[in-house]
């Protein structure tokens, strides 16, 4: 496989090419699902990479600790286990389908596919996780819904997905799988506590009767809300990819805003043992409620302005041009050369800034100042937003305005 490119212009559109990007963001990210056949060679090199032909090779290429397989068990569930490389290789063999989580930590391709959704959709940067699920012929993954927003694109074989609208819960923040102990699959068990709230729920025992159903052939992509049942079944060797493209909600957005706030506070960071004797216990009970007093101070808007804010990205301005010129002597600082109408200006940087100009110049929405951070890795982050600010200046990039990425 050749280098992937360090940014992929366009992903949403080749997925969905019926939908341009503004409208699949107004009209059905993050709420509707979507659906599209078509050739796979749409797809550039991930439709046609070969590795995808050879399950077990892929498996082989997985992190030790994650791979999961969905066992079917005696009892008629199937349940999720977590093994090693060659026992996910044997089960595969037995007909079992296996997970490949972190796909985009080990797959090049696949690190580039899930940048670009993330740059495009705008979802947050630090959901950035993608499942690569190998399903040989028959039951793959029981019926479940996720707890995030999910981006399927199907490689190979033929894959029949049931998706129905959940009539309990809209827009949960927890998986499900009714097969598992409490509902929690073996990726969610850390950090799952107390479940009292999912437990209140009367969920159905099968796939409603009003599910839609669709096969999924090399080509195919899928978007599933959060909180949509699904279930799967190969008719035949099947791989494709999930992408989990979680929106942030208005609790994530808080909570996150809310933890930096509260972290800064050594009162907040104190421990609280609420184990101990009882007067102790008095004692802290004390301390806590006069910190829950404070609280509806330290949620005010002023307080909390960042929250507001949206993650701080750019788009290329129309007929800015770019070259790099490298050091000369050797050791010196690179100049990166821009043009904008007949005005030449030459910036100093003391990294390579190729990887900077190969993103200014397929770029087609909104570049991250997190895009630009990643192609940069050897700069400092202060480095970076100089750099940043300079390009502004020079009307070769701008900040896109307060009412949201330009899409
Ligand atoms: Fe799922």
């Amino acid at each position: 496989m050749t280098r992937p490119p360090l940014l992929l212009p366009g992903a949403i559109a080749r997925l969905f090419p019926s939908i341009p990007l503004d409208r699949f963001l107004a009209e059905r990210y993050p709420g509707q699902l979507v659906v599209e056949d078509g050739p796979p060679e749409r797809l550039g090199e991930l439709g046609e990479a070969r590795l995808f032909d050879h399950p077990l090779a892929l498996i082989d290429k997985a992190f030790e600790d994650q791979v999961v397989v969905y066992i079917r068990c005696p009892n008629g569930r199937t349940q999720q286990i977590s093994v090693d490389r060659p026992t996910a290789k044997r089960l595969y063999q037995n007909g079992h389908t296996v997970s490949i989580e972190g796909a985009d930590l080990v797959l090049p391709l696949v690190r580039t596919w899930a940048a670009a959704l993330r740059r495009e959709l705008g979802y947050a940067a630090e959901v950035r996780e993608v499942a690569l699920l190998l399903s040989p012929p028959g039951d793959a993954v029981p019926m479940h819904f996720d707890g995030t927003e999910v981006l399927v694109v199907h490689l190979r074989g033929h894959k029949r997905w049931q998706i129905a609208a959940n009539d309990a819960i809209r827009n949960p923040d927890f998986a499900y799988f009714p097969d598992e102990p409490n509902g929690i699959g073996v990726r969610d068990v850390v950090g799952a506590s107390d479940r009292s709230f999912e437990a209140s729920f009367d969920w159905p025992g099968e796939m409603p009767a009003t599910a839609h159903v669709h096969t999924m052939c090399p080509g195919s992509a899928l978007f599933v809300p959060r909180g949509w049942w699904h279930a799967t079944h190969a008719h035949d060797a099947t791989v494709s990819l999930t992408f989990k493209v979680g929106a942030r909600s208005a609790l994530s957005l808080v909570l996150d805003a809310l933890s930096r706030r509260l972290r800064c506070i050594e009162a907040w960071r104190t421990p609280a043992p609420l184990w101990g004797p009882p007067a102790q216990r008095a004692r802290v009970q004390t301390q806590l409620r006069a910190l829950l007093a404070e609280l509806p101070r330290l949620l005010e808007p002023a307080a909390l302005a960042t929250l507001l804010d949206a993650p701080r990205s750019f788009r290329r301005c129309s007929g800015a041009r770019f070259a790099v010129e490298p050091p000369h002597p050797p050791g010196r600082t690179w100049a990166l050369v821009v043009a904008v109408g007949d005005q030449r200006q030459s910036i100093k940087v003391d990294v390579d800034p190729d990887p900077l100009c190969q993103i200014l110049s397929v770029a087609s929405g909104t570049i991250f100042e997190s895009d630009l951070q990643a192609v940069l890795p050897e700069s400092s982050l202060a480095g970076v937003r100089a750099l940043i600010d300079r390009l502004v200046e020079l009307g070769v990039i701008e900040p896109v305005g307060e009412d949201g990425p330009d899409r």
